[in-house]
């Protein structure tokens, strides 16, 4: 097979696209559908300061080396989960990464903030749920630094397969909340930061690859928590159907982003006003982390 672009001899083809592509029109191929999804919603522009969320995974590892190659300024968010082996690795390759392509990195390590409690303590002591207790744990820091450090947006390694996944599981289960705000761009409200996801038009298998040519070394370790079956079954889903209809993922999700606006009007459900001890926006007095740390003994509530 040849390259669609140069003739030369292809090393990938994409099924979706029926493209076939050499190396170096791939990494070009993925650049742009990069740039793409960064143009098309208002992502963020040139000289603004990106905070880029990066676990050491293959997805935010290769967003971060392709926002380099765009010119963009971007900075690399890790926090330090303490899961033994799956963290450590993780923690080595991003410092490696950003060692080797001389970036800069916030490390946010959480037993510093939780006095010496790694995920998995902080999950006993307050009998939660790991998943549960880590997303709001890692939304809060994502937000907390943007805000401090003064970053005009947040993006995350989101992908093609990751939301076309969540889409599915939300029209099946008709959670009209979740779909209103299912944006690639999450504008700046209620007190949070703008929130993005660059590789919306990219599917795992594209990453993997882009990763693969630029040599990045990733994770590969996945989360001993990580049980999201449902998600799992909704992407495996769609996998079995691209088989059949190729194409069918980014048909589904494009047709969603065009017709988004059907569901923009669900209700909030609570306001939100700042937590009385950190200021972080939240529906109760008391955010969710504050609360976890009042829970583990390290604050008072009528501080
Ligand atoms: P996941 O929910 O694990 O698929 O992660 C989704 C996105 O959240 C990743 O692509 C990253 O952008 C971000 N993320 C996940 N874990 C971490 C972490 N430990 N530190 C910083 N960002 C993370
Ligand atoms: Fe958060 Fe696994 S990465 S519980
Ligand atoms: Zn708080």
């Amino acid at each position: 097979m040849r390259c669609a672009i140069c003739k030369k001899k292809a090393e990938v083809y994409l099924p979706h696209h029926n493209l076939a592509l050499c190396r170096e029109d791939f990494k070009k191929y993925f650049l742009k559908r990069v740039k793409k999804a960064i143009d098309d919603f208002k992502m963020f522009e040139k000289g603004d300061k990106i905070l880029l969320a990066v676990s050491g995974g293959k997805d935010s590892l290769s967003l971060w080396h392709a926002l380099l190659k765009l010119g963009y300024d971007v900075t690399g968010l890790f926090i330090a989960l303490g899961i033994g082996e799956f963290s450590e690795r993780a923690r080595k390759i991003v410092k490696e990464f950003s060692d080797k392509n001389k970036t800069n990195l916030i490390t946010v390590k959480l037993e510093n903030e939780f006095g010496g409690n790694t995920l998995p303590q902080i999950v006993e002591k307050t009998r939660g749920i790991p998943c549960k207790v880590c997303g709001k744990i890692k939304r809060y820091y994502f937000d907390r630094i943007a805000v401090k450090e003064n970053f005009d947006v947040i993006a995350t390694g989101h992908n093609l397969d990751d939301e076309s996944a969540f889409l599915l599981g939300n029209i099946l289960n008709w959670n009209i909340e979740y779909l209103a705000k299912q944006l690639p761009a999450l504008p700046e409200e209620d007190g949070f930061k703008k929130k993005v996801k660059p590789l919306i038009y990219l599917t795992e298998r594209e990453i993997a690859i882009y990763a693969f040519f630029n040599e990045i070394n990733y994770n590969e370790l996945s989360c001993p928590f990580s049980k999201k079956a449902k998600s799992h079954f909704y992407k495996e889903s769609l996998h079995q159907m691209e088989l059949s209809y190729k194409g069918l993922r980014i048909k589904f999700f494009k047709g969603f982003l065009r017709n988004q606006k059907i569901f923009g009007k669900a209700e909030k459900k609570y306001s939100l006003s700042p937590c009385k001890i950190c200021g972080y926006p939240t529906s109760s007095e008391i955010c969710g982390v504050c609360k976890i740390k009042i829970n583990l003994g390290l604050i008072e509530e009528e501080k």
